[in-house]
C-alpha cells in the first residue's frame, strides 16, 4: 500500500485508579511515505506511546489517523491484525524474540498460521543473510550478542515486506558500534526497498541523519524540522 500518514487531532489519555493522565495533546501531523523520519524528545514526551498508536497497538482517546485514506482508529480488531500483518514492521529496544526458538523461527514466527504467496522459510533464511546472519540461522536468542539479536528482530519485522517501518529506540540497548550497525541496516530498507521508516530515538547524532526529525515534548510537538507549526493547546 504505502501512503502517508495523516493524525489529526489526535489525543491520548490513561485512565487509573480514578486518575486520568493525558499523554498526547491535539497532535496534528503528516508523516510522507518513504521518508526517514525521526521523533526525538526526553523519556515520558509521549514517543512511545504516539508509535503505538500510529502502530494500532493502542487507540487514541480522540482524533483519526490516517494511513492513505483508511481510517485505523475505525477497524475492529481482525481488521487491525490484517492490517498490522501487510504494512507494518515493528522494531523495539527491547528485542521480544522468543528464547526458545532459533533465528530463524523466529523470523517465521509473524508468518504462523498466516497463508502467503511466497515460500516462508526461503524468505525468512534470505532476510537473515541480508541482516549478516547466514552463519546464525539455527541459534538460539542466548546464544546471539544484542546486536545480533536485534538484526534477527529487524529480519523479522521485514518478513512480509512492510510498507512501514516502525522503530521505537532499537539502538537504545546496543553499544555504539552495533548502534551504527543497526541503524544504517535502517537507512538501507529506506533507501534500498523505499520502506519508510519512522524512527524514535534518544541519539540526536543519528536522528539527525533523517529526512526530517520532529521534538516532541511532555506529549506536544515542540518542533518539525520541515516546519509544520506546533500546536499548542
Ligand atoms: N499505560 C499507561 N498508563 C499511564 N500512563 C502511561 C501509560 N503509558 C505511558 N504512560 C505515561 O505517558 C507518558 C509518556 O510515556 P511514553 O510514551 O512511554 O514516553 P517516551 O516514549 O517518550 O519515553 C509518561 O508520563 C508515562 O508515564
Ligand atoms: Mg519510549
Amino acid at each position: 500500500m504505502n501512503q502517508s500518514i495523516q493524525l489529526k487531532n489526535v489525543q491520548k489519555q490513561f485512565t487509573g485508579d480514578g486518575i486520568i493522565t493525558p499523554v498526547l495533546h491535539h497532535l496534528n501531523l503528516t508523516i510522507e511515505k518513504k521518508k526517514f523520519t525521526s521523533i526525538v524528545g526526553p523519556s515520558g514526551s509521549g514517543k512511545s506511546t504516539l508509535l503505538s498508536l500510529i502502530g494500532t497497538l493502542d487507540q487514541p482517546t480522540a482524533g483519526e489517523i490516517l494511513y492513505g485514506d483508511q481510517d485505523i482508529t475505525k477497524m475492529n480488531a481482525k481488521q487491525l491484525a490484517n492490517f498490522r500483518f501487510e504494512e507494518i514492521g515493528f522494531i523495539f529496544q527491547q528485542f521480544y524474540l522468543l528464547p526458545t526458538l532459533t533465528a530463524l523461527e523466529n523470523v517465521m514466527a509473524p508468518l504462523f498460521s498466516r497463508s502467503v504467496s511466497f515460500a516462508k522459510k526461503e524468505r525468512a533464511i534470505q532476510l537473515l543473510e541480508q541482516v549478516g546472519l547466514a552463519n546464525k540461522l539455527h541459534a538460539l536468542p542466548s546464544q546471539l550478542s544484542g546486536g545480533q539479536q536485534q538484526r534477527v528482530a529487524i529480519a523479522r519485522a521485514l518478513v512480509n515486506e512492510p510498507s512501514w517501518i516502525l522503530a521505537d529506540e532499537p539502538t537504545g540497548n546496543l553499544d555504539t558500534e552495533n548502534g551504527k550497525i543497526v541503524f544504517e541496516l535502517i537507512q538501507q530498507l529506506n533507501k534500498v526497498k523505499g520502506c519508510s521508516v519512522l524512527f524514535v530515538t534518544h541519539d540526536l547524532s543519528l536522528a539527525a541523519e533523517a529526512d526530517r526529525v520532529i521534538e516532541m515534548k511532555d506529549g506536544y510537538i515542540i518542533r518539525d524540522s520541515q516546519g509544520e507549526v506546533p500546536c499548542f493547546a
